[in-house]
C-alpha cells in the first residue's frame, strides 16, 4: 500500500467536507480584515466629528459582517470536524483490516501494545492535524496576506515594522519544530510500552491476583507511566513554548508601533482610528503566524504518527494465500504428510522441529506423545498454517498447504488449542463460532459427542447461559469440552486436540474418544496427550523428542522397541498403581 492512497480514497469520498471547510474559513477570515477597517472609519469619520448617522450605518454594517463571520466560522469548523473524523475512521478501518491479515510473527514484531497505540492514538494525531489543517491552511495565509496588505494600505512606514517580526517568528518556529520532531516519535514509543503493560496486566488479572502480585504490577506500571510522562513533557514543552514566544512578539511589535505612531499622531500626520486599526491588523498577522506555526508543529507530530501507521500498512503479512495456485480446491480426504519439515519460530532462534517426515492416512486416529517442549504443539500448528514451515512442506490431501486457500484449509482443519479461549456471549453463541447456521439439534449433537451436554443441561439457562470473557465462569474441564464441541460443529475433515482433555476425568476422556470414533469415523483425528491411556488405541502413535520424531507405530510395536515410550508408559502405570 502506497503512502498516498492511504488518505486519498477517503479525501475523494468526502471531497465536499475537504473543500467546504477551507472555503468557509477563508470567508470568515475576509471578515476579520474588513471589520477593523470599518471600525477605523467609524472612529475617524463618525466619532471624531460627531456624525451619528455615519456611526449607526457603519455599526450596522459591522454587526452584519460579524454575524456572517460567525456563520461561516461554524460551518467551516463543522466540515473540518466531519472531514477529519471520516478520514480517521477510514484509515483506522484500513489499519484494522491489515492487522487482521497479520501472522503471529507479524504481531510479535510490532507487539500488541504498539498496534493498539497505532490504531488509536496515532490515528487521533492525524485526525487532529487534518482538522487544524482544514481550518487554517487557507484561512491563516489569507489572513496574513490580507492583514499585511491592509496595514500597508493604512500606513506603509508603520507596516515596515511587521517585515522585521515575520522572519524572526518564522526562524523560532523552525527551530522548535526541529527539536520537537524526534521527541514525538520517542513519546509514541513510550506510549506503546504503556499499552503493552496495560494489556498484559488486564488480560492476566486472575493470575496476578492469585500470586498476589498487584504491588509488583503497580510498580511496573508506575515505571512505564513515569517514562511516558517525562517524554511527553519533553516533547510538548516545544508546543507550549510557541505561545509565549508569539505573545512576546506581539507585545514588542505593538510597543514599537505605538512608539512610532504616537510621534506621527502628535505632529498630526496620523489619526487615532488608523492606529487602532493598525494594531488590530498587527494582532491578526501575529495570530495567523501563530496558527501557521501550530499547523507545522502539529504536522511534525502527525508525521511521526503517519510513519508509524505506514509501517503497519506497508508490512507484508508473511502468511497469505494471495499467490496460492489451488485456491478452489476443496479438502475432501483429510490425509496429511510432512516432508522433511523444519521449523523455527524466529530466524534468530534454533529450530524447534528438525527434519520431520510423516504420513497420516485419511480417517485415521493418530496419537502424539512426548515430553514437554518436544515440539508437539509446534508440529500440529503447521497443519492449519498457523505458522509456515521454515524448510520442507506440509501436504494436506496431497497438496502443499501453501497452495490452498487459507479459509478452506482452516475450515477443514479444526484445532482445539492447548491455550483455548471462549468469548463473552452465550454458550450457543460460542458454539456457533464453529458454524453460524447450526440449528439447536446440531449444537446438541456436538455437545453430546464432546460430553458437554450433561453439564450444560444442569445450568438453569442451558445453552443460553452467558459466559464471561474467556469463559472464566466455567471450570477448566467444562471449557475444554465446549471447545471440542465448537470444533466439531465445523464438520472438519481433520480434528486436532492439543491436550484438550487434560482437565477432564479419565472416564469422560475415554467416553469422548469412543463417541468420536463411533459418530465421526471418516474424520482424521490427531490427539496430543500427556496420558498414554488417551492414545493407546490409536492407529499410529508418534513419539516426539527434542523436535524430532523418535518413533512411530502402534502401542504394541512401541512398547516393544521405543525406550522413550516405554519410559512414559511405565512411569504413568506406576503412578496409577501408587494412586490406587
Ligand atoms: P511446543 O509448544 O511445540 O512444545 O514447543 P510441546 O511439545 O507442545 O510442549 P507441551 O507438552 O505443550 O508443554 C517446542 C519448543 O518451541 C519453543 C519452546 O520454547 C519449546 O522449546 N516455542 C514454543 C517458541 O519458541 N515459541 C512459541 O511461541 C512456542
Ligand atoms: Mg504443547
Amino acid at each position: 500500500m502506497t503512502k498516498q492512497n492511504k488518505y486519498t480514497d477517503s479525501i475523494r469520498k468526502h471531497l465536499r467536507c475537504f473543500l467546504c471547510a477551507p472555503f468557509f474559513m477563508v470567508l470568515e477570515a475576509s471578515g476579520e480584515f474588513i471589520l477593523p477597517y470599518l471600525n477605523a472609519d467609524m472612529i475617524d469619520r463618525g466619532v471624531a466629528v460627531g456624525n451619528t448617522a455615519y456611526i449607526v450605518r457603519n455599526g450596522l454594517l459591522m454587526f452584519v459582517t460579524a454575524l456572517a463571520m460567525l456563520i461561516f466560522g461554524v460551518l467551516g469548523a463543522y466540515f473540518a470536524v466531519k472531514g477529519s473524523s471520516h478520514l480517521a475512521a477510514e484509515v483506522r478501518a484500513k489499519t484494522f483490516r491489515q492487522i487482521q491479515k497479520f501472522s503471529f510473527a507479524n504481531i510479535d514484531e510490532f507487539s500488541t501494545g504498539s498496534l493498539i497505540t497505532r490504531i488509536t492514538n496515532d490515528i487521533t494525531q492525524i485526525q487532529n492535524f487534518a482538522q487544524t489543517l482544514l481550518r487554517g491552511c487557507f484561512r491563516s495565509p489569507v489572513m496574513l496576506v490580507g492583514a499585511v496588505c491592509m496595514s500597508f494600505l493604512l500606513n506603509p512606514r508603520l507596516a515596515a515594522v511587521i517585515c522585521v517580526v515575520i522572519p524572526i517568528l518564522g526562524l523560532a518556529t523552525a527551530l522548535l519544530i526541529r527539536t520537537a520532531s524526534p521527541r514525538y516519535t520517542q513519546m509514541q514509543k513510550k506510549l506503546d510500552g504503556l499499552n503493552n503493560q496495560i494489556n498484559e496486566t488486564i488480560t492476566n488479572e486472575r493470575v496476578i491476583k492469585s500470586f498476589v502480585r498487584e504491588e509488583n504490577e503497580k510498580e511496573k506500571f508506575s515505571a512505564v507511566n513515569q517514562v511516558l510522562m517525562e517524554k511527553s513533557i519533553s516533547a510538548l514543552k516545544m508546543m507550549i513554548l510557541m505561545q509565549p514566544v508569539s505573545t512576546l512578539a506581539i507585545n514588542v511589535t505593538t510597543l514599537a508601533v505605538v512608539w512610532i505612531a504616537g510621534r506621527q499622531i502628535m505632529i498630526g500626520g496620523m489619526e487615532i482610528g488608523t492606529l487602532t486599526a493598525f494594531i488590530t491588523y498587527l494582532t491578526q498577522i501575529l495570530t495567523a503566524l501563530n496558527f501557521l506555526a501550530n499547523i507545522f508543529l502539529q504536522g511534525t507530530r502527525a508525521a511521526a504518527s503517519n510513519r508509524r501507521i505506514s509501517e503497519v500498512l506497508e508490512t507484508c503479512p508473511d502468511l497469505t494465500d494471495e499467490s496460492a495456485a489451488q485456491k478452489d480446491r476443496q479438502i475432501t480426504g483429510g490425509g496429511i504428510e510432512f516432508q522433511n519439515v523444519s521449523f523455527t519460530y524466529s530466524k534468530k532462534k534454533d529450530p524447534v522441529l528438525k527434519d520431520i517426515s510423516l504420513k497420516i492416512a485419511p480417517g485415521s486416529f493418530v496419537g502424539l506423545v512426548g515430553s514437554t517442549g518436544s515440539g508437539k504443539t509446534s508440529l500440529i500448528s503447521l497443519i492449519p498454517r498457523l505458522y509456515d514451515v521454515s524448510a520442507g512442506a506440509v501436504l494436506v490431501d496431497g497438496t502443499d498447504v501453501r497452495e490452498l486457500s487459507l479459509t478452506k484449509l482452516r475450515e477443514s482443519v479444526a484445532v482445539v488449542l492447548q491455550k483455548n479461549t471462549l468469548f463473552s456471549g452465550s454458550i450457543a453463541e460460542n458454539l456457533r463460532w464453529g458454524n453460524a447456521q447450526a440449528d439447536p439439534e446440531e449444537l446438541r449433537r456436538a455437545c453430546r459427542i464432546a460430553h458437554a451436554e450433561e453439564f450444560i443441561r444442569r445450568f438453569p439457562e442451558g445453552y443460553d447461559t452467558d459466559l464471561e470473557q474467556g469463559g472464566t465462569n466455567l471450570s477448566g474441564g467444562q471449557r475444554q469440552r465446549l471447545c471440542i464441541a465448537r470444533a466439531l460443529l465445523k464438520h472438519p475433515k481433520i480434528l486436532i486436540l492439543d491436550d484438550s482433555t487434560s482437565a477432564v476425568d479419565m472416564a469422560t476422556d475415554a467416553g469422548i474418544r469412543r463417541a468420536l470414533e463411533k459418530e465421526l469415523p471418516g474424520m482424521t483425528k490427531i490427539i496430543i496427550a500427556q496420558r498414554i491411556g488417551s492414545v493407546i488405541e490409536a492407529d499410529q502413535i508418534i513419539v516426539m523428542n527434542e523436535g524430532r520424531i523418535e518413533d512411530a507405530g502402534t502401542h504394541e510395536e512401541l512398547i516393544r522397541r521405543c525406550s522413550t515410550y516405554q519410559e512414559i508408559y511405565y512411569s504413568q502405570r506406576d503412578e496409577e498403581n501408587a494412586a490406587v
